[in-house]
């Protein structure tokens, strides 16, 4: 039989930005629990939260200085445990962030761990001297910009950042580390929790010997400081797959409980976390639709490659969009954002949605004195912000849009007024009715739950596949251009869809599809 995470589709909730229950502009868990009607009404099985644990929030939550509780700003632990059970109680699972590879520098663990090099805690992070010339010991770089070494004048070593300052990398070669982070997992298992997204889990195991990155022959003034050097010693060490093996071997330990795994790696490299014999994550994060070429062709090819790379028994997954990169809507465009969402709801294997994105979201418009992303302000010339895809979920037509009563942390997007929950409920044409019935599709159907994926055809605009299981047959077809195509001999004539993107459907499948026309048939 399947597993829950088979047949479910998540939801991404951010919760700075998805309601706010006491009237600081920032979203938190009573507001959450206000709003668990518009999940059960979308018809999503699983929500998992980014952080929302103590955190100075230098990036947001990202950098958590205590693994076991709540941040006051989001509630409290009674807050959390109640919207477990609330969401339970609606047959709805509840994963959380884990946030491995970095603590908050102001961690209980970070502070005992600088406090002198023969602290019992040095070890947890990674500490250097620094080189020859005394500047930082290798040429790895931070993410978000500059080198990832910071000194430490007080005990004369450097301590590595991927991230950063106020995010130092934990060293996950250390037993303790790995034995103090397992029983992370078990705390909140107990509690309830369905299981967790692991923040970038490829960071957790480097070099041993710390050696030079190679340089980026490729990289341009304007790119990401990141990008100029080729992080193949900084993180995705080979020694990784053990790591992840003992995070499986702890969620072993409870029944039904789901590790994803936050990858940004070619698909040859993500299949591996799947684990030998099965050990590793059950969902290694496939972020690849979000940087295809929007074309049939490119489509197909992606989906062959990675089903053709996908180790036995590993169960693939599909996402278009997160809390770090720019709106699909924003991309695509508001028509092609149809498309995507039921190219998303029909493939095989688990998909992610973003908050925001069954609305057809667009990116944010921030002003350069609204930007609060920590990369943004580091990079503000690099085109890196993250804060237009984190706007407010808008829910209304009244004062900031029903997310707040005070002026929201982030601006909401422009058009709140029309494109909200409230407005697209009363419009049976809207991108929210659509999700909702491709969801209600998806969940009655076990061909497209867990069926079998048959590409039939990818030329010029139009891509068609069947997904099957047993008798029961669906033929999704999509226009992936602004022109008409013909779909003569694809589609039976007179067959009337399931579902389709251009609402109330009243037209027949078989002649063709309209410009941006994507529909679901029964065969
Ligand atoms: C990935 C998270 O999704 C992102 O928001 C964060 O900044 C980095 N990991 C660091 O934790
Ligand atoms: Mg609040």
């Amino acid at each position: 039989m399947a597993a829950w995470w088979q047949s479910a589709v998540i939801y991404q909730i951010y919760p700075r930005s998805f309601q706010d229950s006491d009237g600081d502009g920032i979203g938190d868990l009573k507001g959450i629990l206000q709003r668990l009607d518009h999940l059960e009404a979308l018809g999503v099985d699983a929500i998992w939260l980014s952080p929302v644990f103590p955190s100075p929030m230098a990036d947001f939550g990202y950098d958590v200085s205590d693994y076991c509780d709540v941040d006051p700003l989001f509630g409290s632990l009674a807050d959390l445990d109640k919207l477990i059970a609330e969401a339970h109680a609606r047959k709805l699972r509840v994963i959380l962030d884990f946030v491995p590879n970095h603590s908050s520098d102001q961690h209980p663990w970070f502070i005992e761990s600088r406090s002198s090099r023969l602290s019992a805690k040095r070890d947890w992070y990674i500490w250097q001297d620094p080189a020859a010339d005394g500047g930082p010991p290798n040429n790895w770089g931070s993410t978000f910009g500059g080198s990832a070494w910071d000194y430490d004048a007080a005990t004369g070593q450097y301590f590595y950042h991927a991230f950063l300052k106020e995010q130092p990398d934990l060293n996950w070669r250390h037993p303790q580390v790995q034995a103090a982070m397992h029983d992370v997992l078990r705390f909140w298992m107990r509690r309830g929790v369905d299981g967790f997204r692991i923040d970038v889990l490829w960071h957790l195991m480097k070099d041993p010997q710390f050696r030079d990155n190679p340089v980026n022959p490729d990289w341009q003034p304007g790119m990401p400081d990141i990008t100029r050097t080729l992080r193949t010693q900084s993180c995705d060490h080979p020694d990784i797959l053990g790591i992840v093996e003992g995070l499986r071997n702890v969620a072993d330990e409870f029944e039904d409980r789901v590790l994803i795994g936050e990858l940004y790696r070619p698909l040859e490299r993500l299949v591996d976390y799947y684990g030998p014999q099965g050990k590793g994550v059950h969902l290694p994060f496939n972020f690849h639709l979000m940087d295809v070429e929007w074309r049939a062709r490119d489509l197909a090819e992606l989906v062959q490659t990675y089903e053709g790379l996908l180790p036995e028994g590993a169960w693939p997954n599909w996402v278009l969009g997160n809390h770090d990169q720019p709106r699909i809507a924003s991309r695509l465009g508001p028509e092609q954002a149809r498309i995507a969402m039921m190219l998303l709801l029909t493939l095989r294997g688990t998909p992610t949605l973003y908050q925001g994105d069954e609305l057809g979201l667009p990116d944010a418009i921030v002003a350069a004195d609204q930007v609060r992303d920590p990369w943004a302000l580091r990079e503000p010339d690099a085109n890196v912000g993250r804060d237009p895809q984190r706007s407010p979920m808008p829910w209304d037509g009244g004062t900031h849009s029903g997310f707040s009563s005070a002026k929201p942390w982030l601006p909401l997007v422009d058009h709140w007024r029309t494109l909200n929950v409230a407005v697209q409920e009363g419009d049976a044409g809207s991108m929210l009715a659509l999700t909702r019935q491709l969801l209600k599709v998806r969940r009655s159907s076990q061909a497209l739950s867990l069926g079998t994926y048959r590409l039939i055809c990818a030329e010029g605009t139009l891509l068609v596949y069947e997904r099957r299981w047993e008798e029961e047959r669906k033929l999704i077809a999509l226009n992936l251009g602004s022109e008409p195509v013909e779909l003569r001999g694809i589609v039976p004539n007179r067959t009337r869809p399931c579902a389709g993107t251009h609402m109330p459907i009243e037209t027949v499948a078989g002649d063709g599809l309209a410009a941006n026309e994507g529909i679901v048939v029964d065969l």
